[in-house]
């Protein structure tokens, strides 16, 4: 049992779709308790399949999208490690620039911000999405905040926009990024 808490972030990109049996429910299998939050488009989306209500009925924690009020208390626990899997061009972006203009979003510029939890990305993305000018500078400003990408050659390589439509989420790299960021930043 790992009896860990995962923030498991995700935006409205290719694979959210398998997100519960690919990564939710064995890392639930696991041991983890997993805490979801989802960005306003990728909340329209898993609610078109149903998927948002099995996802809460697994996790047993309620699936956020929208901010609390100020008189309310957070719905989620505090978390160990957040990973934003999948992560949009749009999100990355936006999270390299710290805009915090969702639930999502805020949750992470703060991770990022104060340092801890420690934060993992997985940005699904072609190769137009990294041909735009800045995004280098994205993912550099990530990495050099501490953020674990999960992207490269090996594990993410990048094709023609719509020229690789069955192409799978590297989701044991993505597990042994999230491993690896709970053993570089233990919970205190
Ligand atoms: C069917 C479909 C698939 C998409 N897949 C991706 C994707 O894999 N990666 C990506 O960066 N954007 C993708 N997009 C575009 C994003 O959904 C769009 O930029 C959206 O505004 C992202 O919002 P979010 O970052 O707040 O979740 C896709 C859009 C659609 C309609």
């Amino acid at each position: 049992m790992s009896g860990r808490t995962l923030g498991l972030v995700c935006a409205a990109a290719g694979g959210i779709e398998q997100i519960r049996e690919r990564l939710i429910e064995p890392m639930l299998e696991d041991g983890w308790a997993i805490a979801v939050t989802l960005t306003p488009a990728a909340a329209v989306w898993l609610e078109a399949s149903g998927e948002r209500d099995k996802i809460e009925a697994v996790t047993s924690i309620p699936v956020r999208s929208e901010p609390r009020l100020p008189h309310e208390q957070s719905p989620h626990p505090p978390v160990d490690c957040y990973a934003v899997v999948p992560a949009t061009a749009n999100f990355v972006a936006k999270l390299a620039l710290g805009v915090a203009d969702n639930q999502a979003l805020t949750q992470v510029c703060e991770a990022i911000g104060g340092r801890r939890p420690p934060v993992v990305v997985f940005p699904r993305v072609n190769a137009a999405h990294a041909g735009q000018p800045a995004w280098d500078s994205h993912l550099a400003a990530l990495t050099g905040a501490g953020v674990q990408l999960v992207y490269g050659e090996d594990v993410w390589p990048l094709h023609t926009p719509r020229s690789a439509p069955n192409k799978q989420i590297p989701w044991p790299a993505i597990r042994a990024a999230i491993e690896e960021a709970i053993a570089k930043h233990p919970p205190t």
